[in-house]
């Protein structure tokens, strides 16, 4: 098979291939943050990427929700179907953390009364900044997409808030994407992994994701590794249908 490099990024590479409207994502053990003013590596990082946003497509699949997911073709590399992304990032919240606790004085922790919706333009020159419905029309998304964004971001909310607790695990917030095929329809695309939503442990409240990397905590990897094992492990022994 010819695979042809069609974009590289701060931690992944995606490359076309003979099969047409297939792409190969190939995650890479490098990190940013920041808007890339931070930089790191780590081992296996682009093995937990890969296998985690595979098992967890997969099983969002079984629920009904539509993904670019194809199949994982090795450690780190996976195929998806080909789409024109939508210039969006869909972050949805349970517990206040990051941007929203800067935003609204929330402390960090704090349960929130119902899931909060954010609908982000993807441009790392203006920040990824927080938009509303007016500012997108401008831009040209139209309605349909956005309503499409946020009610994909409830979605997945809803199917992977006790899919992570039943883990061990409280999916505090996520970032995911989206993106239309070639007949036109949308679906989510993207990852689903340490390094796009933020993972506390239940019992402990100690945190398994890149906020390790980001804030300089230590144990990084062994987070990663953390929240590898527990989605592969438990998935494979059939605990959740
Ligand atoms: P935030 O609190 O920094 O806005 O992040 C919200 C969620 O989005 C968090 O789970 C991390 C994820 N995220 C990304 O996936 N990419 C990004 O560039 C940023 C800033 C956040
Ligand atoms: N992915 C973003 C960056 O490079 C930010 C982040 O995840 O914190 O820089």
């Amino acid at each position: 098979m010819t695979e042809t490099l069609l974009y590289e990024g701060k931690a992944k590479k995606v490359f076309t291939t003979d099969e047409e409207n297939v792409l190969l994502h190939r995650y890479k053990d490098d990190a940013t943050a920041f808007n890339a003013q931070k930089r790191g590596s780590w081992k296996d990082k682009g093995k937990t990427n890969a296998t985690m946003s595979a098992a967890i497509f997969a099983y969002l699949e079984t629920h009904g929700i539509p993904t670019h997911f194809v199949e994982q073709v090795d450690d780190t590399t996976i195929k998806t179907k080909r789409l024109t992304m939508l210039p969006v990032e869909i972050v949805v919240r349970n517990v206040a953390a990051g941007s929203l606790s800067r935003l609204l004085g929330f402390e960090e922790g704090r349960k929130l009364k119902a899931p909060i919706v954010e609908l982000c333009y993807k441009d790392d020159d203006l920040g990824d900044p927080v938009l509303n419905w007016y500012h997108f029309r401008e831009l040209g998304v139209s309605d349909e997409d956005l309503e499409f964004c946020e009610e994909l971001g409830l979605k997945v909310n809803q199917v992977l808030a006790p899919f992570f607790d039943e883990r061990g695990i409280i999916l505090v917030d996520f970032k995911i994407e989206a993106g239309r095929d070639s007949e036109g329809n949308l679906m989510l695309a993207d990852e689903i992994s340490p390094d796009t939503c933020r993972f506390w442990d239940k019992e402990t409240g100690e945190k398994l994701d890149k906020d390790r990397f980001r804030r300089d905590m230590g144990g990084v990897e062994e987070a990663y590794a953390e929240m590898l094992r527990r989605v592969t492990e438990i998935t494979q022994r059939g605990a959740v249908d």
